[in-house]
């Protein structure tokens, strides 16, 4: 034993990026398995105060949200003092990135070396980190374990994700602060960013469906992802704070390949559609054409199964999407 496990109940967390998708489920759970108390830490450029509804609704005075960046350390020093647990999500994009490194330099890299300071000046127990299948690249090995090595990435959010899990070993080893990383794969579920800039296909495809349209695919629809619900992540990192294990990162990952033309095909039967597909040219969007987890570390060390497949998440991330547009019906008349 390590000394490592952290209950969730009686406890005080600090979620960054909790107005996100994955933090704003990260929230529920932490509320729902009893913490004490849970700040959020957002500066909202991508969360939304909606998606911390229930959570507030629920939980009342045990929900603090703190408008605020990651880049504030005086504000860091507050949050984390008194602060058991601290879950860290805040993040741009990797598209973002690649559009401004030097903004996802100081977001990723310094707000995540401004957390682990802080996190260790205040005598935090221990530090939940949000890491990216990103850290692979296109990998070598299929299903691709945590052994893998990071060589084959060219991203620059995918070399600061790899970055922020060696600042946290460095810190374990210089410090002694606790910590798990999680390498999630292709995430998908409620709170999925409908509005902006870097909606994710999911949610375009949706919208043509809903329109009569066909999901439109560029190429031949080959590559492969391996999908893992929100409510599994999120159910991850409760997980990972309470497990008796320190320095070690994990895939979290449904531990199934499916192809974008899959994928297209269960969004058509989730929506009870029966249009055919549409293929355009094919575009270079990253080199990443396969991907398959193994997520054996993660069962052993975490006890952490996905439980939602992707037919019953599609279903449900279809009927979130539906509310959404009923809402903002009503919000207009
Ligand atoms: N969604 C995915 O496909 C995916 C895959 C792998 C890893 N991840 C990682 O999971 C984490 C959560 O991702 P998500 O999908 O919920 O994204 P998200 O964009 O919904 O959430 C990120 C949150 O961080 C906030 N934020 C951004 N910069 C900030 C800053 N400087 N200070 C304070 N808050 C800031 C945003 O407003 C947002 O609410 C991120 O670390 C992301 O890199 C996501």
């Amino acid at each position: 034993m390590s000394g490592a496990a952290q209950p969730i109940e009686g406890q005080r967390a600090l979620v960054t990026g909790g107005a996100g998708t994955i933090g704003s489920a990260v929230v529920d759970q932490l509320l729902a398995a009893g913490a004490a108390e849970v700040v959020v830490l957002d500066n909202f450029v991508r969360g939304r105060r909606e998606n911390l509804a229930d959570a507030s609704a629920a939980a009342g005075d045990r929900l603090t949200v703190v408008e605020g960046d990651i880049d504030d350390r005086a504000l860091l020093a507050e949050l984390t003092r008194g602060t058991d647990l601290v879950f860290h999500l805040a993040a741009l994009r990797i598209t973002q990135c690649a559009e401004q490194p030097r903004l996802a330099l100081e977001c990723l890299v310094d707000g995540t070396f401004n957390i682990i300071e802080a996190s260790v000046e205040a005598g935090v127990k221990k530090v939940v980190a949000s890491s990216s299948a990103s850290v692979y690249g296109l990998a070598e090995e299929f299903p691709t374990t945590e052994r893998h090595h990071p060589y084959n990435n060219d991203t620059f959010y995918g070399a600061a994700k790899a970055f922020n899990e060696g600042m946290l070993r460095s810190f374990k080893a210089m410090h002694d602060l606790d910590y798990v990383a999680l390498r999630y794969f292709n995430v998908y579920g409620p709170r999925m960013d409908a509005h902006g800039k870097y909606t994710e296909v999911l949610i375009r495809w949706m919208e043509r469906i809903a329109d009569g349209r066909p999901p439109l695919i560029f190429g031949d629809g080959a590559q492969t992802m391996d999908f893992v619900h929100v409510h599994d992540i999120a159910r991850a990192n409760v997980l990972a704070a309470r497990a008796d294990v320190t320095d070690r990162v994990y895939n979290i990952a449904g531990a199934e390949e499916t192809s974008l033309k899959g994928l297209a095909l269960a969004l058509l039967s989730a929506m009870d559609s029966d249009l055919p597909l549409e293929h355009g040219p094919e575009r270079e969007v990253n080199g990443v054409t396969r991907r398959l987890a193994d997520i054996s570390a993660a069962a052993r060390d975490l006890g952490w199964k996905p439980e939602i497949g992707l037919e019953d998440g599609l279903r449900g991330l279809v009927r979130w999407w539906v509310g959404l547009g009923a809402e903002a019906a009503e919000a207009v008349r």
